[in-house]
């Protein structure tokens, strides 16, 4: 079987300067769209935490991909983390810091009990400032978080560190 990190190679699309001259920036919509790519990234993202969550939750929007497949797959429940504004019901709210400015996550507040056993999944991991939102607010309902899964971690940015001891799995290191 080919290794995921040849299949991310071979079906990610590469966009030089973007968003900024000097940035390479990683397309994952390629691979969403490949049958056999889809499958496998998901399989793959979810592998290492097989029977330790009871509920995939996935971090808006990329991650909804991720976490909606997921759950179908491993047969649980799928819960989202919304940007702001976009949950009807009561929420929790925590603030992350973009580069330039912050940006809030929500979790509507009954959405996960307390005690259940959580799975984060995104597409990438940066400088962690977004999944240590999604970790804040599965800790504020009272939930565990066994793990966060992504497609792509990119090195150096400090990531992994901020959310130590936390148990991150990435597909590749880019
Ligand atoms: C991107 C990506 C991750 C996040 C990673 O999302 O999908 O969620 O940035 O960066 P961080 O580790 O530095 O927080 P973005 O905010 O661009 O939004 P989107 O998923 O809605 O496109
Ligand atoms: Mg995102």
């Amino acid at each position: 079987e080919e290794p995921i990190a040849d299949l991310l190679d071979r079906l990610a699309a590469v966009v030089p300067d973007y968003p900024r001259p000097g940035i390479s920036f990683k397309d994952l919509t390629p691979v969403f769209a490949d049958a056999e790519g889809l499958k496998r990234i998901v399989d793959e993202v979810i592998a290492p935490f097989a029977g330790r969550f009871d509920v995939i939750a996935g971090l808006e929007a990329r991650g909804f991909v991720l976490a909606a497949a997921g759950a179908y797959a491993a047969g649980t429940g799928m819960v989202t983390l919304r940007k702001k504004g976009k949950l009807p019901r009561e929420v929790h709210a925590e603030d992350y810091l973009l580069e330039y400015g912050t940006a809030t996550l929500e979790l509507h507040r009954d959405d996960i009990a307390p005690g259940t056993r959580v799975l984060l999944l995104d597409d990438v991991l940066a400088t962690g400032g977004t999944v240590g939102a999604a970790v804040r607010l599965v800790e504020r309902a009272g939930a565990e978080v066994v793990g966060i899964g992504v497609v792509l971690e990119l090195d150096g940015l400090g990531g992994r560190q901020k959310l130590a001891p936390h148990e991150v799995h990435a597909l590749q290191r880019v």
